[in-house]
């Protein structure tokens, strides 16, 4: 079952998210119901805080032609997809960066360059309870980046430049005030 997302303005996307202690029925159950929303939403990742919840998750999904490098090759070809990641953190990163356009199912509509590290090792509990390692670059990385923002409420309006939140000042003001009033 597909759940609503929480929009900018709405105060859970501003809090912490808590640490997994068993990876048990609800949370795969919650799993499920990310994956059903971010695929109805056509997002490729998804935080929990986004449907409401404080669990420390997120699920992603990129598909092979999100997955392709500037020289046409697959960025990630071992990684299988779709991903869980419960409790996850950034263990290690390569210098470069890249700047690249992103987007929030938590802010519809909008888009705003920001700076990412191109390559992450992270670590986290997969839904059997396991713990794994992955080495991610481009898509992935970012959308690993994006996601873990989110379970430290910090959103894509926090990531942009100056100059582009004020460019979209009207946009973001609007949407918060939408958010407001569907919360009543
Ligand atoms: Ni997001």
């Amino acid at each position: 079952m597909s759940l609503p997302i929480c929009t900018y303005g709405n105060p859970i996307l501003r809090q912490k998210a808590i640490e997994v202690m068993s990876v048990n029925d609800d949370v795969r159950a919650l799993a499920k119901e990310m994956f059903a929303t971010m695929y109805a939403e056509q997002g490729v990742g998804l935080a929990a805080e986004q449907v409401g919840r404080t669990e420390r998750m997120f699920v992603v999904d990129i598909p092979a032609e999100g997955d392709m490098g500037e020289d046409g090759q697959r960025e990630n070809p071992g990684v299988e997809m779709p991903l869980v990641f419960i409790n996850p953190k950034i263990v290690g990163h390569t210098d470069d960066v890249q700047v690249g356009p992103e987007g929030c199912l938590s802010f519809p509509e909008i888009f705003a360059n920001v700076e990412r590290w191109y390559e992450v090792d992270a670590e986290y509990i997969d839904l059997d309870g396991l713990p794994r390692t992955i080495h991610a670059k481009g898509l992935l990385s970012r959308a690993i980046q994006h996601e873990l923002d989110h379970l430290d409420g910090i959103l894509l309006v926090d990531r942009m430049s100056h100059v582009k939140k004020v460019a979209l000042g009207g946009k973001l003001k609007r949407l918060v005030k939408e958010t407001k009033k569907a919360l009543g």
